[in-house]
Order: C-alpha cells, then sequence, then structure tokens
C-alpha cells in the first residue's frame, strides 16, 4: 500500500510539474510565432548604464540570420551547426580531437507520451562523453533509471534542458517516437 501511495505522489508531483510548464507556454503566444528579442539595454540582465553595452551587438543582429526556432533564444543550434552557420572552437587547447558518436538510445518508459530518442550525434558535437558519462547516465541503455519528474527538478536531462539547451516545453523535441502499441513488447524482449 505505502508503495502504491509514493506512486500516486510521484505521478500527481509530474501532472503539476508539466501544468506549470504548459500554463508558461500559454502566456506566452507571442513567442511561438515571431522572434521577439529584446535589445540588451532592455533585457534587464544587462547594465544599460554601462556605455561599454555598445561594444556588444544586439541579439536581433546577431540572432537574425540563424535557422529558426520557436523556444528558448529562438535559434535553432542543431541546425546553425549542421548547416554550417557555425563552427564553433572544439577547446581552447589547439590538440583537442572531438569524438563525434553517431549512436542513437531509444527510453520506452514515457507512459502515453510518445517515446524519446536519445541522438548520441547531435550532443556530442557540442560535448565530450564525460559531461554526462558515467555519473548522470551509464553507457548502457535502459540502465539509468529516471522519470520526467526528475528532469522537471533540473537533473538528467534537465541539467543542460531548461539550462544551456532547449527548454522542457519543447515535448515533441524529445518526445520524437510515436507509441507503437505492437511493436513495444515485441521489442522489448
Ligand atoms: C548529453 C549526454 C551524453 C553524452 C555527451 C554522451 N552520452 Fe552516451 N548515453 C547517454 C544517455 C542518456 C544514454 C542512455 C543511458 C540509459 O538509457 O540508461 C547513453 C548510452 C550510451 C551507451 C550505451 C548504448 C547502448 O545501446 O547500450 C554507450 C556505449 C555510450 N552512451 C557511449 C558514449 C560515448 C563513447 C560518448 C562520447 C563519445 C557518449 N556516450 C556521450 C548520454 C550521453
Ligand atoms: C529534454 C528531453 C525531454 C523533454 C523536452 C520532455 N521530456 Fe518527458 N521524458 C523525457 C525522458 C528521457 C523520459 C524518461 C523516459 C524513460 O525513462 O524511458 C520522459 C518521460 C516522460 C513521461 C513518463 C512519466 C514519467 O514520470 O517519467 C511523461 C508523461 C513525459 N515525459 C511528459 C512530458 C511532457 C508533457 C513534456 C513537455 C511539457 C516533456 N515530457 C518534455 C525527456 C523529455
Ligand atoms: C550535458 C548537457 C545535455 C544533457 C545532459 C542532455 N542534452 Fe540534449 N542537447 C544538449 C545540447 C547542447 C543540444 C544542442 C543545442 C540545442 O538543441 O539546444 C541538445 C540537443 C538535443 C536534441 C535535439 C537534437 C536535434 O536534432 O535537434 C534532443 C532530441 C535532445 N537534446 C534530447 C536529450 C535527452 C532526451 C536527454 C536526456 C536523456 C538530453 N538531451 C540530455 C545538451 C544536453
Amino acid at each position: 500500500m505505502a508503495i502504491k501511495h509514493g506512486i500516486a505522489e510521484r505521478l500527481l508531483a509530474v501532472c503539476v510539474g508539466l501544468c506549470i510548464v504548459q500554463a508558461t507556454l500559454a502566456v506566452e503566444p507571442v513567442s511561438r510565432t515571431a522572434p521577439h528579442w529584446l535589445p540588451l539595454a532592455q533585457d534587464e540582465l544587462h547594465d544599460p548604464a554601462v556605455s561599454a553595452l555598445n561594444l556588444l551587438q544586439n541579439p536581433s543582429e546577431a540572432l537574425s540570420k540563424f535557422p529558426r526556432d520557436v523556444a528558448g533564444n529562438q535559434v535553432d543550434w542543431v541546425k546553425a551547426l549542421e548547416k554550417g552557420y557555425i563552427r564553433p572552437h572544439v577547446s581552447i587547447r589547439s590538440n583537442t580531437q572531438i569524438k563525434v558518436l553517431d549512436l542513437d538510445v531509444l527510453r520506452r518508459n514515457t507512459g502515453e507520451m510518445d517515446m524519446v530518442l536519445f541522438p548520441h550525434k547531435q550532443h556530442t558535437e557540442w560535448l565530450a562523453c564525460s559531461n554526462c558519462h558515467e555519473e548522470l547516465f551509464k553507457s548502457k541503455a535502459g540502465a539509468t533509471k529516471f522519470g520526467m519528474f526528475d528532469i522537471l527538478n533540473g537533473e538528467y536531462c534537465g541539467r543542460c534542458h531548461g539550462a544551456v539547451a532547449f527548454p522542457l516545453t519543447e515535448c515533441k523535441r524529445c518526445h520524437n517516437v510515436p507509441l507503437s502499441p505492437i511493436a513495444i513488447p515485441a521489442q522489448a524482449q
């Protein structure tokens, strides 16, 4: 009984968390249609009294030529990299080699939501293995136990998504593989 009660509480917490995320989406409809980059002097992060602010490009100038996204800072950074709009330095040390791994991991524990295909390729173009292994994720598909509740709490995928990578309101970018009632039990064996 105690265990069941615990699960019910967890699910409730996930639902409340997701409602908050969805509510945030609902009050920001403008951000999903047109870019709305504030000038640095008005973004309430930079001090408008500092004259050196003029040395920085405003986001509307710096970001408007990049492939558009509807969320976060409204740039699709994966596309920007793929299409060659940006070519970031791998490291401040000139001899660093990057290791891009083209390996997808399907996470199926998504209830009634579409499943999550985690792409290594798009991550290892920016990140070294040690950012995620073995502390955050085990190097074995399905071995790391976590759910949406943990992610909304800023753990696992939520360490970066919602912080430096696209936000958690973009459910479909992660929940991107349709549930197939026939395929799941067959593949799960
Ligand atoms: C952004 C985070 C992240 C980075 C960076 C990353 N991985 Fe992973 N890796 C994961 C996740 C998430 C899983 C799935 C873990 C799970 O399901 O429990 C995984 C799983 C794996 C697996 C198991 C695959 C399987 O089918 O069992 C291997 C092997 C692996 N990673 C190797 C690497 C290597 C090598 C690198 C660097 C080139 C790397 N990973 C970089 C997140 C990452
Ligand atoms: C950054 C990627 C990412 C985003 C964005 C994301 N999810 Fe998830 N979600 C996951 C992963 C990974 C799991 C766990 C899958 C597993 O363990 O096999 C998960 C699990 C879930 C589950 C299963 C129940 C649970 O407690 O784990 C639900 C329901 C869910 N997500 C709903 C949502 C909704 C609704 C949104 C948008 C508001 C969303 N997710 C956004 C990655 C994401
Ligand atoms: C260490 C940081 C980090 C972690 C942890 C992380 N991501 Fe990401 N993820 C990124 C970055 C950086 C990008 C590229 C920038 C962007 O899209 O915002 C990205 C991009 C993605 C993309 C977009 C790929 C594309 O083709 O557009 C998906 C899907 C994704 N992540 C899913 C996940 C899931 C699911 C997890 C957890 C299992 C996860 N990520 C964990 C940093 C991370």
